[in-house]
């Protein structure tokens, strides 16, 4: 679903434009299954994401292990 919304260099731009740095931490507010995070934690951030959503914090779950 979520790379039919935008894709991995759509993310990677935004990030890019949104001056994000390696070992800074960011809040991904409403993260759902982790997309925007998975392009945080590549890039060597420390991510606090948060979801009110069950089923979407237990996707998230996979971008842990990454
Ligand atoms: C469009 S999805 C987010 C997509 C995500 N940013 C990504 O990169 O794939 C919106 C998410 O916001 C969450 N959400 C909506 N209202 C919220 C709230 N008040 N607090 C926390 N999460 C919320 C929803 O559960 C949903 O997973």
């Amino acid at each position: 679903m979520r790379k039919s919304l935008f894709s991995e260099a759509v993310r990677d731009r935004a990030l890019s434009i949104a001056g994000v740095e390696k070992g800074r931490i960011a809040a991904d507010i409403g993260a759902g299954t982790g997309f925007i995070t998975e392009g945080l934690v590549r890039k060597g951030l420390q991510v606090i994401a948060v979801d009110r959503s069950e089923a979407m914090l237990a996707e998230i779950e996979e971008v842990r292990a990454f």
